[in-house]
């Protein structure tokens, strides 16, 4: 029988969680969670349950993957319902490969429960469709902080070829370098584009500017919380 669930707590509001991962919550016997998991969803989880804060942002403190994996696994062990949940949805830039491994190689089955991603909040929120018939085919998934904290080398021509959707996802650090790299690679000045913080929570701010002066604009408002950045024409009002 499964007991271990690597599950979404969605963007933060409690009530984007998803059933499951609500119920779950309630059962658990230990959740280990991360820092962007929000007070919300927190105060679901069973008084009882033992709480694990492995929280991960990018360029600051951090559980490292192996501890966590470590955790995991012990935790597990021992029994019971045993949630690790994860910001969003597991499965994007959720570090869930590595989880998956330590928990085979430990021999335990588990299941991933999906959750909403940030990037469906910040559309929800502005509000826009991620995609549009016949101006935008497609939507990618960004990562702007590699793991070494430097913005990853992309082949950016072939983004801005793509002309479909960019969400970019812990881009806040790099968001200069960002648009000035679109740019290059022929994206217009005048592309709508947002920076959305806390998308789904009190404390969201949307940030709306054209590509040309999106980075200017998100320096100017000093966001504080985690950041999506979105590109496209799909976004025009
Ligand atoms: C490590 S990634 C995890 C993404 C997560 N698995 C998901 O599906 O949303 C963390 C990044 O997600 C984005 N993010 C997460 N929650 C957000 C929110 N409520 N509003 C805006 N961006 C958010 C930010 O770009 C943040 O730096």
């Amino acid at each position: 029988m499964v007991n271990i669930y690597l599950a979404g707590a969605g963007p933060g509001d409690p009530e984007l969680l998803t059933l499951k991962t609500a119920r779950l919550l309630a059962e658990a016997r230990v959740v280990l969670h991360d820092s962007l998991v929000g007070a919300g969803v927190l105060a679901l989880i069973n008084p009882a349950a033992e709480r694990i804060d492995v929280g991960k942002r990018c360029g600051g403190r951090a559980t490292a993957q192996a501890e966590i994996c470590r955790l995991l696994v012990e935790k597990a062990q021992a029994g019971g319902v045993v949630v690790r949940l994860k910001g969003g949805d597991p499965s994007i830039f959720g570090r869930v490969t590595e989880e998956m491994a330590a928990l085979r190689a430990a021999g335990m089955s588990f299941e991933i429960v999906p959750g909403v991603t940030a990037a469906s909040a910040a559309a929800a929120a502005l509000p826009a469709s991620l995609t549009r018939r016949g101006v935008a085919r497609s939507l990618h998934f960004i990562t702007g902080c590699d793991a070494d904290h430097s913005l990853p080398a992309y082949d950016w021509a072939a983004l801005a070829r793509a002309g479909g959707t960019l969400a970019f996802y812990m881009g806040r650090k790099h968001i200069a370098g960002i648009a000035a790299r679109l740019r290059a690679a022929g994206m217009e000045a005048s592309l709508p584009a947002a920076a959305i913080e806390s998308a789904s929570l009190a404390e969201q701010r949307i940030i709306r500017a054209p590509l040309g002066r999106l980075a200017e604009e998100v320096m100017r408002a000093a966001p504080v919380g985690p950041v999506l950045l979105l590109v496209g024409e799909a976004l025009a009002e």
